[in-house]
């Protein structure tokens, strides 16, 4: 019997020595030590030895169990320190290895116009208007006053999609919508930034697809003068204090009378230079009072009121501001271009 203790000692040792893992081991412990276990088993023995022969024998099977909890534990440790070492390698972090770069854009060139612009009508209680770039005849030119076959047709070359829609050529479209919508109410004092269209072939100074933000301000006593002091402002905001403003006549069949705006030169402060070919003044934009008969058609008594417009081309006041030469600048991508302008966001 003695023997047999030994040799459930021996063969628990072993076990204990080869399992590899921890769930191997976990067996082990079950083969020897459970309940039903041979450890057990050795002590059920001793129901069949004399009183005198059981203390020795008890003992025995004690240090037997004992030798096999102890080398279960000395192997527990040891396996769970390895499990934990390969853990740990196949979580190392490189920390050396070099990160993802991700590209932050910046702000783009018009865009920052666009806001410029906005920010400083705002502050001047100006509501932003916004609309669709696929229009309606009946908006971009009818009831702009530019009937069909009306030669003003002739000055914006159009994208047409069928014979009543189209690409809006102008914001002036959006103005339509806004004067309409106001059912004859006023005061109105909206600007409109957006895209438009026409059919020009792209050069350094043509884009078939460019920007405007159009001015209208719609109310009681609305002057040319009221037009003139507020394009100043515009101009001082944006190419810097003490510009002058001068108007040119000029023809657009949605006002009357209609100008043409030119700014002093904010590159010589108006002496002369290459930027303005000596003149020293640079076309900046079109305006004038809202013709009366656009403000019949929109439902407003022109005898009562009255208005003004103007429509400015981001591309050509962003292009002054930065000295950029050609337009297609703005529509190409180059990162190159596009990131000269981190710096002023
Ligand atoms: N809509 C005109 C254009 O696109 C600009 C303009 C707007 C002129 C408002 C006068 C008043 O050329």
């Amino acid at each position: 019997m003695n023997n047999r203790v030994e040799q459930v000692r021996q063969e628990a040792l072993q076990a204990i020595a080869q399992a590899s893992g921890l769930e191997e081991l976990q067996q082990v412990r079950n083969t020897y030590l459970s309940k039903k276990g041979a450890v057990q088993e050795l002590m059920s023995l001793m129901r069949n030895l004399s009183r005198e022969e059981k203390p020795a024998f008890g003992q025995l099977v004690n240090a037997c169990k004992d030798a096999v909890t102890k080398a279960l534990e000395e192997k527990q440790a040891e396996l769970g320190k390895a499990a934990m070492n390969a853990r740990l390698a196949s979580e190392k972090l490189d920390i050396t290895v070099p990160g993802d770069r991700f590209e932050i854009g910046t702000v783009h060139p018009l865009m920052l116009m666009q806001r410029e612009i906005e920010d400083l009508f705002i502050g001047m209680g100006y509501k932003v208007a916004e609309g669709p770039e696929v229009e309606l005849d009946h908006y971009n030119f009818e009831l702009a006053n530019i009937p069909k076959d009306h030669p003003a047709r002739d000055m914006q070359d159009t994208f047409y999609i069928d014979p009543n829609t189209l690409l809006r050529t102008h914001t002036t479209a959006m103005q339509m919508r806004e004067l309409e919508k106001a059912e004859g109410k006023t005061p109105i004092k909206l600007i409109c930034p957006g895209k438009v269209y026409r059919r020009d072939d792209d050069d350094a100074t043509h884009s078939h697809q460019f920007m405007q933000v159009e001015g209208l301000v719609v109310g009681e006593n609305v002057t040319l003068a009221d037009l003139k002091g507020t394009l100043t402002y515009m101009a001082d905001t944006i190419f810097g204090g003490g510009r002058k403003v001068r108007f040119r006549p000029s023809y657009f069949p949605f006002t009357e009378p209609s100008v043409e705006v030119d700014v002093s030169c904010p590159f010589c402060n108006g002496k002369g230079c290459s930027v303005c070919k000596g003149s020293g003044w640079i076309e900046i934009l079109g305006a004038g009072m809202v013709h009366p008969h656009v403000l019949e058609m929109n439902g407003f008594d022109s005898e009562k009121c009255s208005g003004f417009a103007f429509g400015v081309g981001l591309e050509r006041v962003t292009m002054l501001k930065y000295g950029i030469d050609d337009i297609r600048n703005f529509y190409t991508n180059d990162m190159r271009f596009l990131k000269i302008f981190d710096r002023y966001d």
